[in-house]
């Protein structure tokens, strides 16, 4: 099984990027961190990152027929991508959404996510842990559906 980790604009910049909020884990722990799991569940992972909204929908759309699941946290454009959306109802892959901080208890315009709809999943407000949570949840769900099919 291969579950691909897509990161959108400026989690590039996690460790240093408003750490209140962020916390101090750079991308780069969070994806060790994965990898860790991930060879604990005895899967594949891939994690990606990118700043603009068309390299994300390319790097969905290239993602069919390589991954049977995904990750996302797609940063502020989780609040405006209808594009984004398309692209992962498009390739019918099993998405799990993820936001470091409670986008709940933020600013009013982080309240709506335009990819939750979709998504088979979604773990908020847990730090960067989050990640680990999703990837869990998404690798138990597909295991559950491979041993109902
Ligand atoms: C975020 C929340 C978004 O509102 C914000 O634009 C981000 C990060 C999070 O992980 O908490 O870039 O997705």
């Amino acid at each position: 099984m291969r579950i691909a980790v897509l990161n959108g604009p400026n989690l590039n910049l996690l460790g240093s990027r408003e750490p209140a909020i962020y916390g101090r884990t750079t991308l780069a722990e969070v994806d060790a961190r994965l990898s860790d799991v991930a060879r604990e569940l005895g899967i594949d992972i891939e994690c990606m990152q990118h700043n603009g909204e068309g390299a994300l929908v390319d790097m969905v759309h290239a993602l069919r027929g390589r991954a049977h699941g995904v990750v996302v946290n797609a940063g502020a454009y989780s609040h405006t991508s209808l594009a984004l959306r398309d692209a992962l109802s498009g390739i019918a892959l099993p998405f799990v959404e993820v936001h470091i901080s409670n986008v709940y208890a933020r600013e009013p315009e982080r309240r709506h996510s335009m990819l939750a709809s979709a998504a088979l999943g979604v773990v908020v407000g847990l730090g960067t842990h989050g990640y680990e949570l999703a990837l869990r949840g998404l690798v138990h769900e597909l295991r559950r559906r491979e041993a109902d099919a």
